[in-house]
């Protein structure tokens, strides 16, 4: 069952009107190095592209979401959590701080590599769209994940997700949508990492079609 809930907000996110300019400016988009399309240094820590993280340093920026999703879910040390695309472990370090067990996995190397001292060794390399999950979790975490991954992988990676949620457990998405084609467009020149690029109703029938746990989705627009 999806259940419509944020435990996320960032108030460092780019606004829309940033975001329209770039586009607009960029014309047909700018042409992404493949540092940025394989989530390199260009991808997290270069300031002057107008996309991609610009920069991106621990400051505790999700220690309230972290504290938030630990009362909800009434979590205790006992419980145990995987993040998918965790990048350099940032909100994994809240729950560590927190007494809560959690792994994360990612695709990008580099992230890894520079991962928050904390909970490096607690980030694998794996590309979840081909790999198998590994272990059990009471709750699974893809914060903004899911779109980067092929609309023909994404079966894979729900099918892999929901079984490796235990019963009474729970999956938590954060999903960046487009809710019409032009928006979808513009969101494609914007980010070329995205790889799913659809609408809130075309997710829920996504996840509701290979996840039959519960679900905390929230769902938000670039364009
Ligand atoms: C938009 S970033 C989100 C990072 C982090 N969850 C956050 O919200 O700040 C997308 C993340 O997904 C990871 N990712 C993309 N494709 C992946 C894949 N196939 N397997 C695992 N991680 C992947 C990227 O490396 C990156 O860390």
């Amino acid at each position: 069952m999806i259940i419509k809930k944020s435990f996320f907000s960032n108030p460092k996110n780019r606004s829309k009107e940033e975001r329209f300019k770039y586009v607009n400016r960029s014309g047909a988009g700018l042409v992404p190095s493949k540092s940025y399309i394989s989530y390199g240094s260009d991808y997290w820590d270069n300031p002057n592209l107008p996309m991609g993280y610009g920069g991106y340093v621990y400051d505790g920026r999700f220690a309230k979401n972290a504290k938030e999703i630990l009362s909800y879910l009434n979590l205790t040390n006992k419980s145990k959590m995987l993040e998918i695309g965790c990048s350099r472990g940032f909100l994994m370090v809240e729950f560590d701080k927190l007494g809560i067990s959690i792994k994360g996995i990612d695709i990008s190397r580099y992230a890894i590599d520079t991962a928050h001292p904390l909970v490096a060794k607690n980030i694998k390399l794996v590309d979840a769209s081909h790999v198998d999950i590994e272990g059990s979790y009471d709750v699974i975490i893809c914060k903004d994940t899911l779109p980067h991954i092929k609309r023909e992988r994404l079966p894979f990676l729900l099918t892999n997700i929901n079984n490796h949620i235990v019963e009474g457990g729970c999956l938590i998405v954060d999903i960046k949508v487009a809710e019409s084609n032009s928006c979808k467009e513009l969101t494609a020149r914007f980010d070329p990492t995205q790889l799913s690029i659809l609408c809130e109703a075309e997710w829920c029938t996504l996840i509701e079609r290979y996840i039959d746990k519960d679900v905390y989705a929230s769902f938000s627009e670039l364009f």
